[in-house]
């Protein structure tokens, strides 16, 4: 394994090679356990900020400290093979300007081992993904509905429709033109992803940005049916795991009242004794 993961993984050039090609695949991934089930079917594997609210259930991205994303990275990092880890910057450790993202940037690349890190916003970031690219920081940027931005915006809405697509396509040039190997875009109208996506060099990653993008990326818990009953358009839920695990747990405590768990096949020594005020098995 090399400082930056496994010699056979996926490098954000492989990613940028795929501009107009098969389309990307990526996933978020948060712990060692999903990492390995998602590897194996994704190009990319990011470890975003959302985790703090699908895993912390943190009312917003708002709350997630350098610290949490390091956590989160290093364990991602043990279940990965093949695909490239993007590491999610965290509100507040980038802003400021290219030192304060330099120096954070680094710190997770050396300490998760990730080859990459994401951060959000279009032109007012170009100055910085520039300074960190020519210093050996690959950036996936991440414009449109930028959800560290909810504040600003005002809620988790649609960015783009009309006139202000104009904001968005500049904000795809410029984190291209700074150097971005990728850029995820989330939550804008088709047309301005067939736009950005035609008139950029680099790979566009949607997420509630139409299959014309050059990719897709999905919290891996939203479309397991993991998060709740959370359910916005732009996700599909390929799973119930929520539900499943439910049901399992309901059984699970309906057993042990009942005395039938632990059974015979679960205890240790001869022959179990019946117990007295349950129904033994
Ligand atoms: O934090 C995250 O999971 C993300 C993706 C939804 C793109 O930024």
């Amino acid at each position: 394994m090399s400082a930056t993961g496994p010699a056979k993984a996926l490098t954000p050039p492989d990613i940028s090679a795929r501009k107009g090609k098969t389309p990307l695949v990526c996933l978020t991934a948060y712990t060692t356990p999903i990492a390995r089930l998602v590897d194996p079917h994704c190009d990319v594997v990011l470890v975003g900020d959302s985790v703090g609210m699908v895993l912390h259930g943190l009312p917003s991205t708002l709350g997630v400290t350098l610290e949490m994303m390091i956590m989160h990275g290093k364990a991602v990092r043990r279940g990965l093979e093949q695909a490239l880890m993007v590491v999610d910057m965290p509100f507040g450790s980038y802003e400021e300007g290219p030192d304060q993202a330099f120096r954070n940037a680094a710190r997770v690349m050396t300490e998760t081992g990730s080859a990459a890190v994401k951060l959000e916003g279009g032109e007012a970031m170009a100055e910085t993904i520039r300074f960190l690219t020519a210093r050996g920081i690959p950036v996936m940027a991440h414009i449109g509905l930028t959800p560290q931005a909810v504040n600003t915006f005002g809620g988790y809405r649609v960015q783009g429709r009309g006139e202000d697509g104009e904001r968005i396509c500049r904000d795809a040039l410029a984190v291209a033109a700074a150097g971005a190997f990728a850029v995820v875009l989330e939550k804008v109208p088709e047309p301005l992803a067939r736009r950005i996506t035609e008139e950029i060099a680099i790979p566009t990653i949607g997420i509630g940005a139409s299959p014309t993008c050059d990719g897709q990326v999905l919290v891996v818990d939203d479309m397991l049916g993991l998060f709740g009953d959370f359910r916005p358009k732009f996700v599909k839920r390929y799973a119930e795991l929520g539900d499943a695990a439910s049901f399992a747990i309901a059984t699970y405590a309906q057993e042990v009242r009942k005395r039938r768990f632990p059974a015979a096949e679960h205890v240790f020594g001869d022959a179990p004794t019946p117990v007295k005020g349950g129904e033994a098995a």
